[in-house]
């Protein structure tokens, strides 16, 4: 028999077996453990890992009640085609996840990947309403699936080669401040981007045939941009006034990752469909579109469905993801740790010119690094050198933003105060040895 390629024995096996479609910032480490806050590669190094495998593992590397409670399903059967046969992992997340969401969100449909959350959350809304337009916001990034990349617009690189998307879809402007033309202050951002709204009802499609806004409430890939609380609470009125629903993206925001269950939360706006996925089972393939009974007991037999989705060991993590959420205290924990990253943030952009802004929510922490001097002409360049650096020094971190000159930290909901200080001083390095 032909032997395995492994991390030992060959070089280049990656360009030969992987597409090349992945980006090419991405670092492959070759990991053969990870553990609370930590990756181990094959070459006996130990990262402090800052990603949580992009907003997934939200309560650590393989948390021993999450893994006892897949064990515990994988014993009993792995595999449920939900609605031939049903399982009570299935049934008992159902009643748990509406006690830490936001009102109302009580029916669901699950699948397997944040796309596919979202993939049901437009299609739903289009099915229910009967309307075909969908605005999404200019730099929101929802899966790349075709209806997914379809209302992504944070890279044309996302979109090159595509066309023609699923059409219907229009893009409205984001409340970024630190970009916004009119002022940074919240009431020009939440101004220019209704403005922009208003455009697109006015000139593209009228409020009537328009089913849904679909947003992410903390931009991920877009760069963590954090909008004023009033950007989506006139978005939730604008809404109501024309019948239109408010889909909430929290795939990447959701389970504890902002500082409350759900960034809704955190910025007191009620959504009709919500996409979750990633945090929801620290790992194990799992997401759902969410929304009211009165909502989703219009999506009538056949007109969507799954054979992975729900699946039962995924589910039985998720149960115990909630229950460790709330026993250990990780929201409070994810507050303290995000306030302590921040400073430490601030503290760094007094010492280096290169950085032009930083912000965050709970554990959503980025700086955005730009041209000392210019106004504001963003620096992917030193951003990719500085996240090296960093890696050389044990940190993995990531980044995000249209140029990739957001450098973002993501660490699981339980990292301590002594891991965020050696990344703030791990960062200070690397920052220092540009
Ligand atoms: C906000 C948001 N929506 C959707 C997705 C797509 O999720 P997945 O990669 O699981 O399909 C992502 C992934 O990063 C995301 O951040």
């Amino acid at each position: 028999m032909d032997q395995y390629y492994t991390f030992t024995n060959t070089s280049g096996w990656t360009e030969r077996l992987l597409m090349p479609s992945f980006a090419q910032d991405w670092p492959l480490l070759p990991t053969v453990k990870a553990e609370g806050t930590y990756l181990y590669t094959a070459d006996g190094k130990r990262y402090l890992d800052f990603t949580s495998g992009i907003a997934v593992t939200n309560v650590g590397h393989g948390h021993p009640r999450v893994l006892a409670a897949a064990r515990e399903q994988m014993d009993k059967f792995s595999h449920s085609a939900v609605g031939l046969t049903l399982h009570e992992p299935l049934l008992q997340l159902c009643q748990a996840l509406p006690k830490v969401m936001p009102a109302g969100m009580e029916m669901f449909y699950f699948g397997n990947s944040g796309a596919e959350a979202v993939e049901g959350a437009i299609k739903l809304a289009r099915y229910v309403t009967g309307r075909p337009g969908i605005i999404a916001f200019e730099g929101g990034f929802h899966g790349r699936t075709y209806g997914a990349a379809s209302i992504t617009s944070v890279k044309a690189k996302y979109r090159d080669q595509y066309e023609p998307f699923v059409p219907g879809v229009y893009f409205a402007p984001y409340a970024y401040p630190y970009r916004c033309p009119w002022g940074e202050d919240e009431e020009s951002v939440i101004a220019w981007s209704q403005d922009g709204l208003e455009r697109v009802f006015d000139r593209l499609i009228p409020p009537q045939q328009v089913a849904a806004l679909i947003l992410e409430p903390v931009q991920g890939e877009g760069g963590y941009v954090v909008p004023p609380a009033g950007f989506l609470q006139a978005l939730r009125q604008v809404c109501d006034e024309h019948g239109i629903l408010l889909i909430l993206d929290e795939v990447q925001t959701g389970f504890g990752r902002t500082g409350e269950m759900f960034a809704a939360q955190v910025f007191g706006v009620q959504p009709d469909i919500m996409a979750i996925a990633k945090g929801i089972a620290n790992g194990f393939p799992l997401s759902a579109t969410v929304a009211s009974q009165e909502l989703m007991s219009k999506w009538l037999p056949g007109a969507h469905g799954t054979t992975y989705g729900g699946n039962p060991i995924a589910c039985a993590a998720a149960l115990a993801v909630l229950e460790v959420i709330e026993e250990e205290n990780l929201l409070e924990n994810c507050r303290i740790m995000g306030k302590r990253l921040l400073e430490g943030f601030s503290k760094l952009k007094e010492k280096y010119a290169l950085i032009g802004e930083v912000r965050g929510l709970g554990l959503m922490v980025a700086m955005e690094l730009i041209h000392p001097g210019s106004d504001k002409i963003p620096n992917g360049t030193a951003a990719f050198s500085v996240l090296n650096h960093a890696l050389e020094r044990g940190l993995l971190a990531y980044m995000a933003g249209l140029h990739g000159q957001v450098i973002r930290l993501i660490p699981p909901l339980n990292v301590t105060a002594e891991q965020v200080d050696e990344a703030l001083m791990i960062l200070d390095e690397s920052l220092g040895a540009l």
